[in-house]
């Protein structure tokens, strides 16, 4: 017997003005906490969050200017006062950094007694305990279009410039509200960073080891998205926002599925070197590459390649490096210190061979394959 498992725990609510919804959804609760990026509450969605909340008859408490790129000792900040107000459902409002720290803070509130060592992924080798049955629900409302926090089960947070994974069907969130009002706001950078992350995720869960035509399905209409419309949502472009908003939680569908892999796997290794979406860009056409060295790796890449109608893998490699030309992404040596580059690369290189994410890599990598891979995009060939 064959099977594979497809699922999906949040309901997704999207449209102009969805924010709204808030409303209905907190009627059933007595008291929200409510964590907003500094930048939503500087547009005005704090209060309109708070508003709606109010109107529903329910107790807020807010925390406002969480922080980006979260580290665990920050969540252990921000615990003290979740455990003051007793929440009955936690609402983020921000990027995926926000929604990840609302999915920590609902871990160790909820699971007072659990370890940030014992549950996080260390190493593949090595399994965490599993996350306990929690009560306390989530509903996260993105403001950027990539992490796909939002549907995923995945907190990642850093632990000394590393990035680490909490995994569990436990933290996905119950409702996620895709208003395209909240990335129009994003600057232009964020919206390429985020938006080439998005094609990341799409194009690793459609080559990973766990995808399934489910998953495949939902990867393709977020890659195709990614090519159709990122270049104008870095310009501004609103309808090109929204459109890349959908397309984000697609590819979170698919990887929330499917899966991630090798590059993934590295840019949570080198979080240290550039904002995550960043990184993505700059390595992953050297992990193409290196994935398209077996047979049956390329296979996947030439399928999804027909599937957005070219040719082949080869040229959907030759597209995401044009897309990344085109957005003007850079070689890491441009960003990154050589010397503090090659005092970390072994560590960072056994490390992300450590990565659960590899196990589901179409190819497995030596370690010193990927340093090779993260020399390869530090030069920038
Ligand atoms: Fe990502």
């Amino acid at each position: 017997m064959f099977m594979q498992i497809f699922g999906l725990k949040t309901q997704v609510i999207l449209g102009e003005g969805s924010l709204s919804r808030l409303k209905k959804i907190v009627s059933s609760y007595d008291r929200v906490l409510l964590l907003v990026s500094r930048s939503m509450a500087r547009e005005g969605f704090l209060k309109e969050a708070e508003d709606y909340i109010s109107e529903a008859g329910a107790e807020v408490e807010s925390i406002a200017g969480i922080s980006a790129e979260p580290s665990y000792e920050y969540v252990e900040e921000i615990l003290p006062r979740a455990r003051e107000f007793q929440p009955e459902l936690i609402a983020a409002i921000g990027g995926g950094s926000v929604i990840d720290v609302a999915k920590a803070v609902k871990v160790f509130y909820d699971a007072p007694g659990t370890a940030f060592d014992e549950i996080a992924f260390f190493s593949r080798f090595q399994k965490p305990k599993p996350i306990p049955r929690l009560k306390t629900h989530l509903v996260a409302i993105p403001s950027t279009s990539g992490a796909g926090s939002e549907v995923s089960g995945a907190s990642v947070l850093k632990r000394d410039g590393v990035k680490y994974n909490i995994v569990s069907f436990e933290i996905a969130p119950n409702f996620a509200v895709l208003d395209p009002r909240l990335p129009v706001t994003m600057p232009a950078e964020v919206a390429r960073n985020s938006g080439l992350d998005v094609l990341v995720h799409a194009i690793e869960s459609y080559v990973s080891k766990a995808a399934t035509p489910l998953s495949d399905a939902m990867a393709v209409k977020a890659a195709e998205a990614v090519f159709s419309w990122l270049p104008e949502s870095v310009e501004g472009n609103e309808k090109a926002r929204e459109n890349m908003h959908y397309a984000a939680t697609m590819a979170g569908i698919a990887f929330l599925n499917g899966r991630l892999g090798l590059c993934h796997a590295m840019s949570h290794k080198g979080a240290w070197m550039a904002p995550h979406g960043l990184l993505n860009a700059i390595l992953h056409p050297y992990v193409m590459e290196f994935n398209m060295r077996e047979e049956k790796a390329r296979f996947r890449y030439r399928k999804l390649a027909k599937e957005l109608g070219m040719k082949d893998e080869k040229e959907l490699l030759e597209k995401v490096r044009e897309l990344n030309e085109m957005l003007g992404v850079p070689a890491l040596n441009e960003i990154v210190d050589e010397k503090k580059f090659l005092a970390k690369l072994d560590e960072m290189s056994k490390k992300a061979y450590h990565d659960p994410l590899i196990n589901f890599n179409p190819v497995e990598p030596t370690v010193d394959e990927i340093k090779e891979l993260y020399l390869e995009a530090y030069k920038g060939k």
